[in-house]
């Protein structure tokens, strides 16, 4: 490789001036938040926003976006502002029986949401993004969102709002979730421009029509997020059947719209489109962030436009892998350019090259990929290019920190994590899932037939010069029953008869019981009396095998 010229330089210097983020690599938990948020998907992958996008029908009738969204309202319905407790807070899980949630859909969010919360991303986390991923979907703004909701582990206080209840009981507890009677408007009609009424949940204000279930819907675009609900009310031409039915005790939005005399309606709809959404959108942001007091909130989670991802070591095929990605934002319409190099540089970890001294390595990606946008991610403008390295090394050498640089034509851009440089951990202990036998047969179903408990081997790797008292995997199952606590397990590994030593490591293994749908664990090891960890692992690592060659250069460390 050549040496960097000067305008490497003057590019390194404009970077640094210019990202005053408070964002720095290593942040798992805004990490995993970001994922799920912009690309819609957990860590192995799998996608939640792919069920909404589109404004999508749930086959059987519903739609998924307006069943998400009502689920936010049902969570945060019965919130205590002022004692700062309920909310969002994912107690809505151990709710579904009652009386005070009828409808399948509800049901419906929880078996999804589910499998998608881990240890970084609580249920009510998942929660409210699942209310943003369908908003959005629908054709509504992004929500800002924030995480670190905690997760109630029982229900809560009875009380969501029931259709036959006076303006006065309302507006007191909307009062006490938070809301003043013109957020309390706001609110309803934004949630009820989507989905609508079933016959099959509220005979007395839906009824079947010749022995078929109906949903009636709260306005004429049910499947968009546009308010409708609002100007055809104003209009008198609304089919709302929460206005229109026949029995008017059961009218509670028309006793909600018309508590101001329409004021609140009309001036939404007086607004332009931008500007009406924008309102649902302030009034939505404050229901998904009523949460308990004890909450910790992360920042607002924004797109990250240069995200390093899994940055591990691992072995596989005989060979001691470091194994990295970067994933970049690119604009959508345009497409990066066809000759763009992605580079990925590092310092020696260990040895008399170690830190950079005399030499150093880099190496180009073995695979580009595009990763998937959340109808979020479309709406920020952005699609992905990722860029997955994966290099043989030598664990004498093993590896200290490491960035990364695209050039693009004649601009080159350094990514150094504002200068802290990327760097792994540890590398006493390392996770080596290709080395795992598949032992997912003979599951069984039990609990509420949710989940389904499957056996998965772990292989963790330890230098082959150490000599642990103990190597263990932590495993973290949120998605076994929604009735149930996420259990949290320890597994003891045995240093393997059947796998042999490779790459300079040693194997580990074990067997959990888990269910494998969603299931997210850290493994780890205590060597001299020191525990290290590989953490926020899946089953799978990556489906890529390809390898680079990296060359050994003179040493040059960006200065930043
Ligand atoms: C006084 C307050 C409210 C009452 C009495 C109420 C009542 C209802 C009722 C009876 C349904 C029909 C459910 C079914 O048939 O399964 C419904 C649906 C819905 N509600 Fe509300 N609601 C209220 C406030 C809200 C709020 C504040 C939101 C969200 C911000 C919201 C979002 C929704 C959505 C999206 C649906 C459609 C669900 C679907 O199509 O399956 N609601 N609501
Ligand atoms: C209207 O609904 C209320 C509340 O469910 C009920 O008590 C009342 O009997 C209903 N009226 C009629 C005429 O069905
Ligand atoms: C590399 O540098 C770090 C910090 O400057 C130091 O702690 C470490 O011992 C060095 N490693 C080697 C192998 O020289």
């Amino acid at each position: 490789m050549k040496m960097p010229s000067i305008p490497f330089f003057l590019s390194v210097a404009l970077l640094a001036s210019s990202s005053a983020t408070a964002y720095t690599w290593p942040s798992p938990q805004y990490d995993a938040l970001e994922k799920l948020l912009y690309e819609g998907r957990r860590l192995d992958g799998q996608s939640m926003s792919d069920l909404a996008s589109g404004c999508k029908a749930r086959p059987g009738g519903g739609n998924v976006a307006a069943q998400w969204l009502r689920f936010a309202f049902h969570d945060f319905a019965t919130r205590d502002a002022a004692a700062g407790t309920g909310g969002v807070d994912a107690s809505l899980f151990y709710e579904l029986d009652r009386s005070d949630n009828p409808g399948s859909g509800l049901a419906a969010a929880a078996n999804e949401y589910l499998l998608f919360a881990s240890k970084y991303v609580s249920r009510a986390d998942v929660v409210a993004i699942g209310a943003a991923l369908g908003v959005t979907s629908c054709g509504g703004l992004n929500i800002p969102i924030r995480g670190g909701r905690i997760d109630a582990t029982a229900g809560g206080p009875w009380g969501v709002p029931g259709i036959d209840q006076d303006i006065a009981t309302h507006t007191a507890r909307f009062a006490t979730a938070g809301l003043n009677p013109t957020e309390m408007i706001l609110l309803v009609a934004c949630g009820h421009t989507l989905g609508g009424v079933h016959s099959t949940d509220f005979p007395n204000v839906v009824s079947l029509a010749r022995g078929q279930a109906v949903l009636q819907q709260f306005d004429t675009t049910g499947t968009k997020f546009d308010l409708k609900v609002a100007s055809e009310y104003l209009a008198g031409t609304t089919r709302n059947p929460l206005v229109v039915a026949a029995n008017v005790t059961l009218r509670s939005d028309a006793r909600i719209f018309n508590s101001d005399g329409g004021a609140t309606l009309r001036s939404l709809v007086a607004s332009s489109p931008a500007q009406a959404l924008a309102s649902c959108n302030n009034v939505l942001a404050k229901m998904l962030e009523g949460v308990p007091k004890e909450t910790v909130f992360t920042e607002t989670v924004k797109i990250l436009p240069a995200k390093v991802i899994d940055p591990r070591l691992t072995v596989e095929n005989g060979h001691l892998i470091f194994h990295t990605d970067l994933r970049l934002t690119q604009a959508i319409g345009t497409n990066a350019p066809s000759n763009r190099i992605v580079t990925l540089s590092w310092c020696d970890g260990r040895g008399s090259t170690a830190n950079c001294t005399r030499t150093m390595n880099t190496a180009r990606a073995a695979a580009t990929s595009q990763p998937p946008s959340s109808p979020v991610g479309l709406q920020e403008g952005f699609y992905f290019n990722q860029y997955s390295f994966r290099v043989p090394i030598s664990s004498t050498q093993s590896v200290g920190k490491f960035w990364f640089t695209v050039k693009d034509g004649s601009t080159t851009k350094t990514f150094t994590n504002g200068g802290a440089f990327y760097k792994l951990k540890q590398d006493n202990v390392i996770y080596a899932p290709r080395l795992a036998q598949s032992l997912n047969i003979g599951s069984h179903h039990h609990g509420h037939g949710l989940s389904s408990r499957s056996r998965q081997q772990v292989v963790v790797g330890i230098r082959s010069e150490l000599s642990p008292s103990k190597v263990f995997v932590n495993s973290i199952e949120v998605a076994n029953s929604v009735t149930e606590l996420p259990v949290k397990s320890t597994t003891q590994l045995t240093l393997s008869q059947s796998i042999k030593p490779a790459g300079g490591y040693k194997f580990y293994s074990g067997t959990i019981h888990a269910n494998t749908d969603g299931l997210t664990f850290d493994v780890g090891a205590i060597i001299g009396g020191i525990t290290y960890t590989e953490d926020y692992l899946t089953p799978q690592l990556s489906t890529l095998i390809s390898y680079t060659t990296p060359s050994v250069v003179s040493a040059f460390i960006p200065s930043v």
